[in-house]
């Protein structure tokens, strides 16, 4: 595979304002809203920016914490600690103000960083061995406020599929059933707690699987019990007791430019 070395952090901007500038936004809001706030959008990527993150995945790949909690889910992860440590782009991705004001535009309300300590702000989610998975359920949020969550897709396969109920919590409308591969530069945005979903195992003789996700919130606060549930839950689930109760030191927020170092 050619791996490609980001540019700058202005190139990554204007590519991301690129990307966006395909979409009238306004549009995609009302999209939203009619498919209980969850939209998926093909292609939204450009290629030079899903080919820096792509080589950001094989730059941590020391860094992926397997996970397994049986009958829910399989996989490996890798919080922003070690996105961090090598520069991602996923940090000028999730700081990029023409990427904040798109979504903001979708979702209709502003949205704020999660604090420096959550692994979850931006991590990438690796389906690598057969069998991985997450079962059915919501993007439940421990914060005050409500929690979206963005995907971008990196890598994709044929087993590992997006599928969800729109309207699983709204008893006045039927349940709709939909499944996404996530492609590479496919974007999928929705509020974590009105998505009813799952990602399907992947089978014994497919590739991999790698989505970039990032949370953004109304209200980065959180209950102090509820903070300690969340680590537990992390620690469990996703990235393993280091990552999940490490303290956030200042300077480390998303927004970090798009400039790599050799890793
Ligand atoms: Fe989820």
């Amino acid at each position: 595979m050619g791996l490609t070395k980001p540019a700058t952090d202005g190139d990554l901007e204007s590519a991301l304002a690129e990307a966006v500038g395909r979409y009238d936004a306004e549009a995609l809001r009302q999209r939203f809203e009619d498919d209980d706030r969850f939209i998926v959008l093909d292609d939204f990527l450009p290629g030079r920016v899903v080919e820096a993150l792509v080589y950001d995945v094989e730059c941590t790949r020391d860094d992926i914490n397997r996970n397994y909690v049986p009958r829910q889910k399989k996989g490996g992860s890798v919080s922003r600690f070690a996105l961090d440590r090598i520069g991602s782009g996923a940090a000028g991705i999730y700081g990029s103000a023409v990427m904040r004001h798109f979504i903001e535009t979708i979702v209709g309300e502003s949205v704020e960083d999660c604090p420096v300590d959550d692994p979850h702000t931006y991590a990438l989610y690796h389906y690598s061995e057969p069998g991985d998975h997450i079962g059915w359920h919501f993007d439940t949020s421990f914060y005050r406020g409500r929690r979206y969550t963005l995907l971008l897709g990196l890598v994709s396969n044929e087993s590992c599929v997006l599928e969800c109920e729109l309207h699983k919590r709204d008893t006045r409308r039927v349940n709709e059933r939909r499944a996404y591969r996530l492609a590479p530069g496919s974007l999928a945005l929705f509020d974590g707690d009105r998505l009813w979903h799952r990602v399907t195992p992947l089978g014994e003789h497919d590739g991999e699987r790698v989505i970039l996700t990032m949370e953004m919130v109304t209200d980065p606060t959180m209950n102090p019990w509820r903070r300690l549930i969340s680590k537990v839950k992390d620690s469990v689930a996703y990235f393993g007791f280091r990552d999940s109760f490490r303290p956030g030191r200042r300077g480390e927020a998303g927004g970090s430019p798009l400039l790599r170092g050799d890793p």
